[in-house]
């Protein structure tokens, strides 16, 4: 069975997990580790639900923590999908930290994802088309092209 293309907004999910204890370093701050884990699992909930199957996380971008998250603070977690290849998708994902108390928000680390989609042997298959339907669903598919352009460059330099 054909699988559907998608929009965007039809797969995008937004969650929020609260920063426990458990979660923080010797700073008392978020162990980055932990955050890296929830990126990883938005973002392949949003790959799976487009792909409507199996994916695997191919590689994530470089990761930037602007602003510590401290215990108590809400971690609010907003993933899409940015661009669509052939079997291979990337899924944007911006996490924000909210006091609970006031509900000031601040950007805290955008990741960028690629999955690929395998099938029942586990070979890499074709992934549903992307329909972009909003002026930001465009400007994050140019972004996202440039991106994919640069990690296949870069991924055949270092081959060499
Ligand atoms: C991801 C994986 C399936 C790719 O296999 P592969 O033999 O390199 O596949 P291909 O060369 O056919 O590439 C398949 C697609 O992935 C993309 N791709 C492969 N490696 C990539 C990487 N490191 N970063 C970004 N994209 C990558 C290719 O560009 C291609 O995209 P396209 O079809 O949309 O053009 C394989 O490397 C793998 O199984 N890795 C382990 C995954 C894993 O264990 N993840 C952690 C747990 S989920």
């Amino acid at each position: 069975m054909k699988k559907s293309a998608k929009t965007p907004a039809e797969t995008a999910i937004e969650t929020r997990y609260v920063l426990a204890p458990h979660m923080v370093n010797a700073l008392g701050t978020a162990f980055g580790g932990v955050i890296m884990s929830w990126i990883d699992v938005v973002a392949a909930m949003v790959a799976q639900r487009h792909c409507e199957g199996t994916v695997v996380t191919a590689s994530v971008d470089t990761m930037s923590f602007l602003d510590p998250i401290y215990i108590g603070d809400h971690v609010i977690l907003k993933a899409s999908v940015n661009y669509v290849g052939r079997t291979s998708l990337e899924v944007g994902v911006t996490v924000n930290k909210e006091n609970p108390i006031n509900g000031r928000q601040n950007p805290t680390t955008t990741a960028y994802l690629t999955f690929v989609h395998l099938d029942n042997d586990g070979q890499p298959t074709d992934v549903p088309k992307l329909l972009l339907e909003t002026e930001e669903d465009k400007r994050r598919h140019e972004n996202a092209r440039a991106r994919v352009q640069a990690r296949k460059e870069l991924r055949k330099k270092i081959r060499k």
